[in-house]
């Protein structure tokens, strides 16, 4: 029997119907442009958040984590409204209600993706129980309507008003392959990313600062881009070329500037670094993706000093391109570096970071992994 279902018997007395996981994410390229119809690159990594489902006949959902020890958490079935409930119940309460599924539950939630380390582990563990009520409930959803589901889940939910990338990916991403996924349709093309024959690494590096984008900072951003869209009265950052906006400047104030000319060059940068990886010059693509944190850091600002330390090392040291990856301050920062020097990169930051008196940071290596399944 599954490990998981052992647990989930032991706790709730019953098998579970269902067993289902979903993983992290990192993102190439195309960041905080997912509320904003543009295109983005993640891939899905190795770690998933598997989560064991069982109907029960109580009028509850009763929800409980491995990592939480197995206390459970109890909730109304009938009485789901956005913010109820313990705070981290709400992404797996949150996709039930958004899938308006109105029945007594048992969930049992394993996440093996890092928290806080801006790799989606709360994408990781919507995806997870939206793949396993789609299936549980035979709704016949399909991957967008799903994604959609877990992104309302977070949206209204939860109330984090993150954009469409990390539920996307969770859900649609295929071994060996990043996705790129146009944010405005759903659309997706898989883009192969097969960078270990060519002696190349994607390092993760995870800064250990752990951010809370709930707090603020990612959704004053997003308001910023939707204030510059009214200032210029378009329909979208994605329908206006750089040139044209730049010629607009006068009608904004320098934040909202900056901030939209992120948004209108990031997508432009997705595009070109797509066009750059088909051709395999992996050079061009690492100078995008640099070019992309220093937009972030830059004009955006949402970096934060450990993660611009990181970068700067890892390029120091000879890494074809690096910058911070999902909502920022704190979390992950990605660098494409030749396998060979992974050892010299990683001990590099490592002591930049000690000598800095930041937290010792924690590497891994990610390969572009399958997306959500239900595996019992
Ligand atoms: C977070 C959000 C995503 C996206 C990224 C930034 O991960 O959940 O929707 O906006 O930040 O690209």
């Amino acid at each position: 029997m599954q490990p998981l279902a052992t647990k989930f018997h032991e706790l709730f007395g019953s098998d579970p119907n269902i067993i289902a996981t979903a993983p992290g994410r990192v993102n190439l390229i195309g960041e905080h442009v997912d509320f904003l119809d543009g295109f983005v690159l993640p891939f899905a990594i190795s770690d998933v958040t598997t989560v064991a489902i069982a109907k029960n006949s109580s009028g509850k959902i009763r929800t409980a984590s491995i990592q939480k020890k197995g206390a459970i958490s109890t909730i109304e079935s009938t009485q789901l409204k956005p913010k109820s409930g313990e705070a981290w119940t709400r992404y797996p309460v949150g996709v039930i209600w958004a899938l308006g599924i109105d029945s007594g539950l048992d969930i049992l939630i394993d996440g093996h993706v890092p928290l806080g380390a801006g790799l989606s582990s709360s994408a990781a563990l919507e995806c997870a129980v939206a793949t396993a009520i789609n299936e549980l409930f035979n709704l016949g959803l399909a991957l967008p309507e799903l994604s959609r589901a877990a992104q309302r889940a977070e949206n209204v939910y939860v109330g984090m008003p993150c954009g469409i990338m990390d539920q996307s990916v969770s859900l649609m991403a295929t071994e060996g392959n990043a996705l790129l996924l146009d944010t405005r349709d759903l659309s997706t093309e898989q883009i192969p990313f097969d960078i270990a024959p060519l002696g190349l690494e994607l390092l993760v590096i995870d800064t250990q600062v752990h951010h809370a984008l709930v707090d603020g900072g990612y959704a004053e951003r997003r308001a910023s881009c939707e204030k510059a869209i009214a200032d210029l009265n378009i329909k979208s950052l994605r329908d206006i070329s750089i040139a044209d906006f730049v010629s607009r400047r006068n009608k904004l104030d320098d934040k909202t500037y900056l901030r939209a000319f992120h948004g209108v060059t990031e997508m432009k940068r997705v595009l070109d670094a797509v066009t750059l990886l088909k051709t395999g010059d992996f050079v061009g693509f690492g100078e995008i993706v640099t070019a992309a944190h220093i937009s972030l850091r830059d004009n955006y600002t949402v970096s934060c000093p450990e993660l611009n330390l990181a970068v700067d090392t890892a390029l120091k040291f000879g890494a074809l391109g690096s910058r911070m990856i999902g909502g920022g301050f704190g979390g992950s920062a990605i660098a494409l570096i030749k396998a060979k020097d992974s050892e010299l990169v990683k001990s590099e930051i490592r002591s930049e970071f000690m000598k800095a008196r930041f937290k010792g940071p924690r590497f891994f290596s990610a390969l572009p992994s399958a997306g959500a399944k239900v595996i019992l």
